[in-house]
């Protein structure tokens, strides 16, 4: 059977069993194989914009012996499914944005839910979800290869999101815990850096980009604190 990394192992554990699945963006499509060959879903679909990954894909299918099992399919995003067929749509390993474009382009009827693990940019995917319907029912930090990915599990319902929740997650600032420590501690170094390299122009957009940035670097700081119980 396929062994999953860390992070594509948490993407599969939310996936509800027993119900066909769909990988948008699947490059080597061993998410779904992994998943049809453990019996958690009894069929899937593992769809590709390019020809490459496709390819890679068919490859690891036909290996499994799978091909009767794993349609995989050339297209953009949830375009290569037809209605209601993957009540469970992963998009993982792209940046938030690409993810919500992604979403946005649909067609997402017949989705009852979105496993996502975006890489960065996962403040504009969350702001996306909240603003099309979706909200945000497990949230997770994953740790691999020394690195930290978030996983965002999302269902058809209404969802309100502060500045502070859009950025670190509603349910990780809830959670807390040395992973989401670590997770919103990243962030803060990140934006902190990146003030520091705005504020050295005197450019006008690079001053307002600055302003924003030492914003941004206040609310995680003050997530940082909430997260590490020190409220
Ligand atoms: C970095 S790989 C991620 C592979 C796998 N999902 C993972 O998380 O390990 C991103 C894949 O998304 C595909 N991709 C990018 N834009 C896409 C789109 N609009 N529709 C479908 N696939 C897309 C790329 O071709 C590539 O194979």
């Amino acid at each position: 059977m396929i062994q999953l990394s860390p992070r594509l192992a948490a993407v599969a554990r939310h996936v509800p069993a027993g119900r066909p699945f769909a990988d948008i963006g699947t490059d080597h499509a061993y998410l779904p194989v992994h998943l049809v060959q453990s019996g958690r879903v009894p069929r899937a679909v593992a769809g590709d914009l390019l020809p490459g990954p496709l390819q890679a894909a068919r490859a690891t299918v036909a290996a499994a012996g799978l091909a009767d099992r794993i349609d995989v399919r050339l297209g953009s995003g949830l375009t290569v499914l037809a209605p209601g067929e993957a009540p469970c749509v992963a998009v993982c390993g792209m940046g938030g944005p690409l993810i919500a474009r992604i979403l946005a382009e649909g067609p997402l009827a017949g989705v009852e839910r979105l496993v996502l693990q975006p890489m960065g940019g996962e403040a504009q995917l969350r702001r996306w979800l909240a603003d099309n319907g979706w909200r945000l029912v497990a949230e997770e930090v994953v740790e691999d290869g020394g690195r930290l990915y978030p996983v965002l599990v999302a269902e058809p319902g209404r969802m309100g999101l502060t500045r502070m929740e859009e950025e670190v997650g509603p349910l990780l600032l809830r959670q807390g815990g040395p992973l989401v420590v670590r997770y919103v501690d990243e962030k803060l170094e990140l934006a902190r850096r990146a003030l520091a390299g705005a504020s050295r122009s005197d450019q006008p957009a690079a001053q307002e980009r600055a302003a924003q940035l030492s914003e941004l670097v206040e609310l995680l700081a003050r997530a940082l604190r909430i997260c590490a119980g020190d409220r």
